[in-house]
This record gives C-alpha cells, sequence and structure tokens, in this order.
C-alpha cells in the first residue's frame, strides 16, 4: 500500500530508551477499495505523526473545535470502541493509537466524518514518551495482546515503564481503563498499577471489575473471550 504510515523496524528518534517494534500484525488481508479509499483520502485530515526530533505532541494545536477534554485509546483493534466514545462524546477529542492498518481502515469507516478523532499509527509505548505531562483525562487499554509465554511477559504493553508513562500524562483526577480476559494478565495489571503507587483503584466490591460499566462500549476482543467462555475483568483507576 502506498499511504503513508509505515513504522520503522527499530529505529527510534523519539525515545531512545523504548524501540519501536510492534509484535503483531500490521496488515494481514487485502484492504477493500472503499477502505483503502478512506486512508487514502480521511486518514491525511486526522492522522498524527510522532515529532521525529523528540519535541512534545502539542494537544490544544490538534482539535478543530474547543475540547473539553482529551482521551487516548491504546490498541484500538477494529476502532468500535472508540467510535462509540466518540459519537457520545462530542466535546472530547479521542486519540487512538494502533499499528494495525486494517483497523485504521475500519475505524475511519465507523467515524465517517466526526471531528474528535486523531488516529497513530505507531507503536503506543513511543506515543506514551510524546505525550506532555499532565495533558490527558482519560486512557482505554482494552484486551491488550497478552503473550500467555512467561518469556514474552516483557512485550507486553502494560507494564511498569508504561504504566509510570501513563501517570505522567493522566491529569490529576484523570481516569485509566484496562480490559483483559487472561487472568494472569489480569493479576500482573493490578498489582503493577498498584505498585505504581499515583492510582487508586476504584473497585468497592467484585461487580466493579466483573461487569463493564455502562458508559464502557464492548470491544471485539471482548466478544470473543465471552464466546470462548472467558469472563473478562474491567479496571478503573483514578490518577491520584
Ligand atoms: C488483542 S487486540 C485488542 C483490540 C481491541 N482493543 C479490542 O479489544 O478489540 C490488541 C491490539 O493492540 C494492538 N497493539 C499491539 N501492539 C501495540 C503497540 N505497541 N502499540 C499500540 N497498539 C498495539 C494490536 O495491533 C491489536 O489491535
Amino acid at each position: 500500500m502506498t499511504t503513508a504510515v509505515e513504522i520503522g523496524d527499530d529505529a527510534d528518534a523519539v525515545a531512545p530508551s523504548v524501540q519501536r517494534r510492534i509484535y503483531g500484525r500490521r496488515q494481514s488481508h487485502r484492504i477493500r477499495p472503499a477502505r483503502r479509499r478512506l486512508l487514502e483520502n480521511r486518514l491525511p485530515d486526522i492522522q498524527i505523526r510522532l515529532p521525529e526530533d523528540g519535541s512534545a505532541i502539542n494537544l490544544d494545536e490538534l482539535p478543530s473545535q474547543q475540547a473539553r477534554s482529551f482521551w487516548l485509546e491504546v490498541g484500538f483493534g477494529g476502532g468500535e470502541h472508540l467510535a462509540e466514545q466518540a459519537a457520545a462524546n462530542p466535546d472530547v477529542l479521542l486519540v487512538g493509537c494502533e499499528p494495525y492498518v486494517n483497523g485504521v481502515a475500519r475505524l475511519l469507516s465507523l467515524i465517517e466524518n466526526a471531528d474528535n478523532v486523531r488516529v497513530v499509527i505507531d507503536d503506543a509505548r513511543l506515543l506514551l514518551k510524546a505525550l506532555p505531562t499532565a495533558s490527558l483525562d482519560r486512557i482505554f487499554v482494552l484486551f491488550p495482546d497478552p503473550w500467555p509465554k512467561t518469556r514474552h511477559h516483557k512485550r507486553r504493553i502494560v507494564n511498569p515503564e508504561t504504566l509510570s508513562d501513563m501517570a505522567r500524562i493522566l491529569k490529576p483526577g484523570g481516569e485509566l481503563r484496562l480490559a483483559t480476559d487472561i487472568m494472569s494478565y489480569a493479576r500482573s495489571m493490578l498489582s503493577s498499577t498498584l505498585a505504581n503507587g499515583q492510582f487508586d483503584w476504584l473497585a468497592q466490591g467484585p461487580d466493579d471489575w466483573r461487569k463493564r460499566p455502562e458508559d464502557w462500549p464492548q470491544t471485539r476482543y471482548e466478544a470473543k473471550a465471552r464466546t470462548a467462555g472467558r469472563s473478562p475483568v474491567f479496571f478503573r483507576f483514578l490518577r491520584r
């Protein structure tokens, strides 16, 4: 494909401590013509590129109208959650980060002409480093790749380093939402987030993490997990 969405292999001009290394798919099956047209025509209006000089992204320069708040979704997959949140919250600017181009094309087909969505086609770990301190009101990381083998755990996107980046870029009182259907990942998400020391877990009882809140649309991976008989967990944390 010729759309300018390339991701360098290990090149990293943004944050020397993080290698740009995407472990999952970047593109799989052929993108159908209508979605390819969206990538060519619509994507350039809403794509954000990471500054190559290591400078921070200025979120205030992004919205076409003043946004009340800024939310980030890491690894939005097919974009169903992001598109629904954007439609339900027109005064929020939603930034989605997803290296899988077919997923980006699907998101574009869902958001039509919404002007409160921006897309980063890159490694979210680099984006987390490039966002300004205390700039976001909410971050979602929903059903991230679980990497179940112990030797692959270091690939997990929710880890002590990314949590400390997320704590830095969230505003005080901002919210972090995490979901997974893999219990070893759930345990590690919970223990790492609490160990970070800058988050308070909002759960008062089991229903608060076993049931998805009403303002939290279902994603494709949640549906897959339920079909396979797995019960996901939904974590909400407030940045202190
Ligand atoms: C298991 S899928 C879940 C997708 C979606 N959140 C859902 O719940 O349906 C994980 C997603 O994370 C994306 N991903 C993997 N590594 C990533 C990275 N380093 N930065 C951003 N997204 C990443 C994958 O491309 C994939 O779309």
